[in-house]
């Protein structure tokens, strides 16, 4: 059986990774940056400690608005680390999964293909893609499986969902952007494409979302309506919600690739989100 290290394994991703691989019995190596730090090329190579065929890196540099003022560390993680561990796969022949995003892309095309022109308009984008080119430029492609995903919730770590809920303890009215569009993508179905898509032995770029689109004030509406909670939601233009980081207006990923490969449907976020709702009421 294959053996696979998890780089980042505390975060939402990583976490979701060791979930499902210890459920399956399967041999993991779960590593936090306490282990790796993928910053440092002299920690990677501490890798050579562990066996195993295949590296999952769920570590990154998330924060969107705080990258545009912490940029050297958005970079360090996002293009340097993924090119230590790039190197690494390289000199000890290993396959690298990694993971980017919707925001390398500028959010000018309603829907968007794997091979599609890139044009990040936020810093973490920018150094979420220099990842990918790193990740290019120094192994094969047989070597590598970069899946983009978007809008990630899920057990543990930040995301919008839990932000909804927490909000909704103690506000009746909200205000949420309703002029950006993206894929809402749950942390397990993507745990699951991976998996299959490293089953089958795939390579190369994949975008890996659950089906549709949403808008934020969308995606927060259908929270409310699932959990049955009356909570006014009022969709609010980008410009009423200024941050820090530029966000793409339409960053929808086209999962067709995906899918062929899978050989099946993937499911639309509605099904997935009310799946995740449901666990965390039990
Ligand atoms: N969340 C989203 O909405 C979203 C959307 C599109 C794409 N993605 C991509 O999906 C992947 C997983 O995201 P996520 O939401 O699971 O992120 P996350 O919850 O923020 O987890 C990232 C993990 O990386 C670790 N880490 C940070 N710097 C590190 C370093 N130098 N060395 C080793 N580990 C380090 C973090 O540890 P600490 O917490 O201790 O810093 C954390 O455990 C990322 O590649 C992300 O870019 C996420």
């Amino acid at each position: 059986m294959t053996k696979i290290v998890i780089i980042g394994s505390d975060g939402m991703l990583g976490s979701a990774f060791v979930k499902v691989l210890s459920q399956r019995k399967q041999e993991i190596i779960a590593l936090t940056i306490k282990d790796i730090d993928i910053t440092q090329l002299q920690s990677v190579n501490h890798l050579k400690d562990y066996e195993f065929d295949i590296i999952i890196n769920c570590a990154a540099f998330t924060a969107v608005d705080q990258a545009e003022t912490d940029q050297s560390m958005a970079y360090s993680v996002n293009s340097l680390g993924v090119k230590n561990l790039a190197i690494f796969a390289s000199e000890n022949n290993k396959k690298l999964v990694h993971f980017s995003t919707d925001y390398v892309f500028a959010g000018d095309k309603k829907l968007y293909i794997e091979s599609d022109s890139t044009g990040p308009i936020s810093i973490y984008g920018k150094s979420k893609l220099e990842g990918e080119q790193e990740i290019q430029r120094i192994l094969d492609i047989n070597q590598y499986l970069i899946l983009r995903t978007a809008w990630l919730y899920g057990p543990n770590g930040k995301n919008f969902v839990k932000t909804m809920l927490n909000l909704a303890q103690t506000r009746n009215e909200i205000n949420v952007v309703g002029d950006q569009y993206g894929a809402p993508t749950y942390s397990f179905d993507l745990v699951a494409w991976t998996l299959a898509l490293v089953d089958m032995g795939s390579c190369g770029i994949y975008h890996a979302v659950n089906s549709g689109s949403s808008s934020w004030c969308l995606f927060a509406k259908r929270i409310f309506q699932m959990q049955k909670q009356k909570v006014q939601v009022n969709c609010i233009s980008t410009e009423e919600y200024p941050t820090p980081a530029s966000r793409p207006k339409y960053s929808i990923l086209c999962n067709k690739k995906l899918e062929k490969v899978l050989s099946y449907k993937i499911r639309k976020w509605e099904e997935a989100l009310s799946e995740y709702l449901i666990s965390i009421n039990i």
